[in-house]
């Protein structure tokens, strides 16, 4: 069966582009309820860790540096589907390739600059929210 909850970033160029409160309306007019949030800064070393799983891959490095380039929004969601349904709602990674309506295709400037990040599996999002989250930092 799958989970009900995903983990997601509001990335540095949605941020600073102001951004995060029309991505977080989507999200909760799509029916996902905001369960822990906080707007934060990763360092490198920190976005390091959170992305080792692709540390092997080319654009590993500028992945790392872009993403503590500038503040973002953590937050964990829920919903049915949660982790599937997220990945709809924000379209493909390279925002040429998103479907229309979706966050990327909207907010996204390119597949480095893509607006938002969503898990790819029910395990992984649990591991990436406890990342950024303890058991006082969410509503339950
Ligand atoms: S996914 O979501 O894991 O299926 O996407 P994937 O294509 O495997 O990419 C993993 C993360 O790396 C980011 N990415 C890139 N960053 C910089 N440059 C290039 N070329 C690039 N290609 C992929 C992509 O946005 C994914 O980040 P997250 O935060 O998981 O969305």
């Amino acid at each position: 069966m799958a989970g009900n909850r995903t983990f997601t970033m509001i990335k540095p160029d949605a941020f600073e582009a102001g951004n995060s409160g029309a991505i977080l309306k989507m999200i909760e007019e799509a029916g996902f309820k905001i369960v822990a949030m906080k707007a934060t800064r990763l360092t490198q070393e920190l976005a390091g860790k959170f992305y080792a799983v692709h540390s092997e891959r080319p654009f590993y490095a500028d992945l790392c540096k872009y993403m503590s380039s500038g503040p973002i929004v953590a937050a964990i969601l829920e919903k049915d589907n949660a982790v599937e349904d997220f990945r709809t709602l924000i379209g493909a990674t390279n925002p040429a390739n998103a479907a229309e309506g979706t966050i990327r295709k909207i907010f996204a400037k390119s597949i480095e600059a893509n607006a938002v990040h969503g898990s790819d599996s029910d395990e992984n999002a649990a591991i990436e929210g406890s990342f950024f989250f303890n058991q006082y930092e969410r509503v339950i």
